[in-house]
């Protein structure tokens, strides 16, 4: 399983560096990019802590993880929140450097009091089907893969469903075969103990 899945994370790593490097671009740059991220902090929150009820938080996220989510709403590929349009006003420098403020941003709070038995649950679920073998020992991402510590309930939930039914397609379908057999009582207990997590 294990090297299956670091030969599938290798293997997207590799097909996103051809995909999205032209033959010229500046490195990342995160003080330009808190400035080019003042239009997002109204809902993404300034710090990249969101107060809004489904509105992803992008705080310590992977900086890969961001840029990729950029292109895929640039490109029509996945769609919500609105997020198409906005991507598409954005450069591939401006998503790097966005991308680059928030991966430096601190991670959200951790939820304190939380339905112990459920996130008991969803920690039990996370474990039985190698979740953190691509999200990470505590899930919280890494290269273009997603952080899940901490990420609002409302939001996780919503995305879980939307992979499993394919609404929402991912770029190689290894997320959408991991949700495929999880029911909502799964998706939510998961959530709770995800969002349990610093
Ligand atoms: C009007 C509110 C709004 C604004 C402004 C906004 N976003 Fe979003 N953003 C959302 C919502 C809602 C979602 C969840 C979309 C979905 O349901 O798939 C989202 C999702 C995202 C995601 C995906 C996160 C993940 O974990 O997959 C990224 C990255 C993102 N936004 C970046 C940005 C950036 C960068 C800006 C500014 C240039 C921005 N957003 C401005 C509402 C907003
Ligand atoms: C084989 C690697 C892999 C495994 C195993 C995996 N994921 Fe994912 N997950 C991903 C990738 C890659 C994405 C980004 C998908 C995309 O947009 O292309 C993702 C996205 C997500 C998202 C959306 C996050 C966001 O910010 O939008 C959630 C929620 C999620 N995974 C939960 C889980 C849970 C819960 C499990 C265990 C049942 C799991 N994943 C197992 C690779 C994996």
């Amino acid at each position: 399983m294990s090297t299956h899945v670091s030969k599938a994370i290798q293997g997207m790593a590799f097909f996103l560096i051809t995909l999205t490097t032209p033959a010229s671009w500046a490195a990342p740059d995160a003080v330009a990019g808190q400035a080019k991220a003042q239009v997002c902090g109204a809902c993404h929150g300034d710090k990249g802590v969101s107060n809004i009820p489904g509105v992803p938080h992008l705080a310590a996220q992977p900086q890969l993880s961001i840029f990729y989510q950029l292109l895929q709403f640039r490109d029509q590929r996945r769609k919500g929140g609105g997020m198409e349009a906005i991507a598409t006003s954005l450069s591939e420098q401006d998503m790097r450097d966005i991308a680059a403020h928030y991966a430096a941003q601190a991670a959200p709070l951790p939820q304190a009091g939380g339905d112990a038995q459920k996130i008991a649950r969803g920690q039990h679920i996370a474990q039985q089907q190698y979740c953190s073998s691509c999200h990470g020992a505590q899930l919280q991402g890494q290269k273009h893969v997603p952080r899940l510590s901490g990420q609002s309930t409302e939001y996780f939930v919503a995305q879980l469903r939307n992979l499993r039914s394919g609404a929402r397609a991912d770029m190689d379908g290894t997320m959408a075969s991991a949700a495929r057999s999880l029911t909502d009582e799964e998706i939510e207990a998961m959530a709770a103990y995800a969002r349990s997590l610093p």
